[in-house]
């Protein structure tokens, strides 16, 4: 097996510079309270303050470091085969709307680049699902059939530049593609000033909603009106999206690319081991960006695994011989296909939230943004009822019953996990490893310099035993994708404490 070259960072993340936005030190009020700072929170303040709001961004690490700035920011409304489910499932007329919205969404971004004139590598370019196997080619002609009955400009194609046979593809012109963190910390950099403000590493803890909402933090309150929870899965346990949606990681490469041999356009396989490829600038050149070995969180206990097999695939495919970045991502895939944006429950009026982008952020976030500002600034949006955060949801699909059995499963079976291992002794260097130590479930990592980082296993979310990831080094919960540092610090959310330390010598 080759070993992993690239560098084990977002290409977006390292080709722009660290933010150094102020930590929240008094409490304040605003008018809007944002939690997050990825694509949904800096898209919502920007368009809030446009309309003569006071926002306050609030980001429990950098701006843009977390998901989106792990995406493959493309920017389509073509979401590998989805219209002719969608018409099945929830008509012609709402499926018209999925469409229309997230068209809105990469005309907003497009607005924004050409308003602000961000320099953040926006190209548009044409879109395409392609089948290699001959019995994926009905479903890309019936996606082609529904797509057009929407009014998408979509055509049949099977010839495309990719440097292998496809049997067929769907096309969708004039999409496009952008480098997002250039994008969007531009946005960010208009958000301080006029009773506005951005701050970094500062976590919020919880949100209340009485006349006013009290945003609490680990520094300091913050009170507002109105309040937009954009933490990917809200960290708000109430409206339970943890329930109706399931975390999904998936996995990117990235390597200099003859721009002669480029492929031209944003590409995604129709199957579920599908791959995406777009290309960026890079350094005077092109960087060909693969990804793909998507899989349910929990579900690979050998993360390494899915990089060597997305390298092999780039290899093969495209003739790479050296890479230069790799980096994963994880989002949370919605049952109903649907994402969730509007009210955190039926029951709460002015606290917001969007989540369950199904791996497609870049126009839902963008949307979702433009949907939560027309709702708080009392402006009629045609896509509110369909994303309804509150709708009556499909529990019992397949998907959903199978989460909650595996949900169920681990959290009890988890329990009996590492039971015969009781030493720090048989943790072996760079190995994460469950201990059960004086009757209590202990995450192990034994760094390569031989020193242990001992926490305990169980997630501050709702109690499930998290999971070694040893592609990224990190303890991950399967149940709602809770990530953590091998020194129990938040990576990702929803759970809003750090593990704790165990109670061992
Ligand atoms: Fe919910 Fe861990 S993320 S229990």
């Amino acid at each position: 097996m080759n070993s992993l070259t690239g560098k084990p960072i977002s290409f977006w993340i390292d080709s722009t510079p660290k933010t150094t936005y102020p930590s929240l030190e008094n409490s304040i009020s605003v008018d809007v309270a944002i939690v997050g700072g990825g694509i949904v929170g800096l898209t919502a303040a920007t368009l809030l303050k446009r309309a003569g709001k006071t926002v306050a961004v609030i980001e429990s690490k950098q701006i843009v470091t977390g998901v989106t700035g792990h995406t493959t920011a493309k920017l389509t409304v073509l979401h590998q085969l989805i219209y002719a489910d969608l018409i099945k499932q929830i008509g012609e007329e709402k499926a018209r709307l999925y469409a229309e919205s997230n068209l809105a969404g990469i005309e907003r971004v497009a607005a924004f680049v050409e308003e602000e004139q961000i320099d953040c590598d926006f190209s548009r370019q044409s879109s395409y699902t392609f089948a290699e196997p001959d019995d994926e080619l009905d479903k890309i002609t019936d996606e082609v059939k529904a797509a057009l009955k929407l009014g998408l400009p979509a055509a049949f194609v099977q010839e495309t530049s990719l440097p292998f046979k496809i049997t067929g593809a769907i096309k969708l012109d004039n999409q496009a593609q952008f480098h997002v963190r250039k994008y969007l910390l531009h946005l960010a950099k208009n958000i301080p000033g006029n009773g506005s403000h951005l701050f970094e590493n500062t976590r919020v803890e919880k949100v209340e909603e009485d006349n006013l909402c009290q945003v609490v933090t680990d520094r300091g309150s913050i009170n507002a009106q109105d309040v937009i929870v954009a933490t990917n899965l809200p960290i708000l346990d109430q409206g339970l999206f943890f329930a109706k949606t399931y975390p999904e990681r998936s996995y990117i490469v990235g390597a200099r690319i003859d721009p002669a041999k480029a492929p031209q356009g944003m590409y995604i396989g129709s199957g579920e081991a599908s791959h995406s490829i777009r290309t960026t600038p890079y350094d005077g050149g092109l960087l060909l960006l693969v990804g793909g070995e998507g899989h349910k969180v929990g579900t690979v206990t050998n993360t390494e695994e899915c990089y060597q097999k997305l390298e092999d695939y780039a290899r093969d495919r495209f003739g790479i011989e050296t890479f230069e970045y790799r980096w994963s991502n994880q989002d949370m895939v919605s049952f109903d296909k649907l994402p969730y944006i509007g009210k955190l429950t039926p029951f709460n009026h002015h606290i917001y939230v969007a989540t369950g982008f199904s791996l497609w952020g870049m126009s839902k976030g963008t949307m979702s943004g433009m949907l939560l500002s027309d709702l708080i600034l009392g402006k009629e949006n045609f896509y509110a009822e369909l994303y309804d955060a509150t709708r009556a949801t499909p529990f019992l699909t397949p998907q959903s019953v199978k989460q909650g059995i595996d949900v169920a499963t681990r959290w009890v079976s988890d329990r009996f996990k590492g039971l015969q291992s009781n030493s720090f002794a048989e943790v072996a260097k760079g190995e994460g490893k469950l201990l059960t130590i004086d009757k209590e479930k202990v995450a192990t990592y034994r760094d390569e310099q031989g020193t242990i980082h001992a926490v305990s296993a169980v997630c501050t979310h709702l109690g499930c035993i998290v999971s070694w990831n040893n592609a990224e080094k990190s303890w991950d919960c399967a149940c709602h994708g809770s990530r953590f540092s091998c020194d129990g610090k938040i990576i990702q959310g929803p759970a809003v404490k750090d593990l704790e330390m165990p109670n061992v010598d």
